[in-house]
């Protein structure tokens, strides 16, 4: 794990005052869209965690969450693009205004498996939300509702995002560059 940090050096792209400031804006947002009854957030682990602690703080509206986690990327830089069910939510999301939020929609693979299943489930409404949006790598149309950032197709670490489980403490969102390019 330290060899493969080794590997890399991070170039800031996003600061983590901008992710925050950019957060309230969206906080504010969600509770003018759900003016009565409570918002049931899913967080998708481990990427979303830092960004659902971050934004549920910043809705000024009850608010339920939970998580599930679904596993696809393994440790490289691509999907392979299988998506499993690897932690079930412990509430159930029947009736409800439903709100995923994920770290980062890339191919929309992932969003697209976990729309489908959630939507099983009869909720009243389901909306996405994603801290990140890579539109240049879709291969499947996902309607994000709430999209902190849309960024360029690169490798980014930080805030939630690891590269093979490093770097996800990072306080800014980070491109992961190699050290010596081939
Ligand atoms: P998708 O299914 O291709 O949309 O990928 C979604 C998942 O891939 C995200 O939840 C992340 O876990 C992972 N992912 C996609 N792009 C990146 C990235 O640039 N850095 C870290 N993880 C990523």
């Amino acid at each position: 794990m330290e060899q493969d940090q080794q590997q890399y050096k991070t170039r800031v792209l996003i600061s983590n005052e901008v992710i925050r400031k950019r957060i309230d804006e969206l906080g504010q947002q969600i509770a003018k869209d759900y003016p009565s009854g409570t918002i049931h957030m899913v967080g998708i682990l481990k990427g979303a965690c830092i960004f659902l602690s971050d934004l549920v703080r910043a809705v000024p509206a009850p608010v339920k969450f939970d998580f599930m986690a679904v596993s696809s990327y393994g440790r490289g830089k691509t999907s392979s693009g299988e998506v499993k069910l690897a932690k079930d939510l412990d509430m159930s999301l029947e009736g409800m205004d439903v709100l995923i939020v994920e770290d980062i929609v890339d191919t929309g693979v992932t969003l697209t498996y976990l729309a489908h299943v959630l939507q099983q489930r009869r909720p009243r409404s389901i909306q996405i939300a994603a801290l990140l949006d890579k539109p240049s790598r879709r291969m499947r149309p996902v309607q994000v509702k709430y999209v902190g950032f849309t960024i360029p197709d690169e490798f980014v670490v930080g805030y939630g995002l690891d590269y093979a489980e490093d770097y996800r403490n990072l306080p800014d969102i980070c491109i992961l560059d190699p050290v010596n390019p081939a």
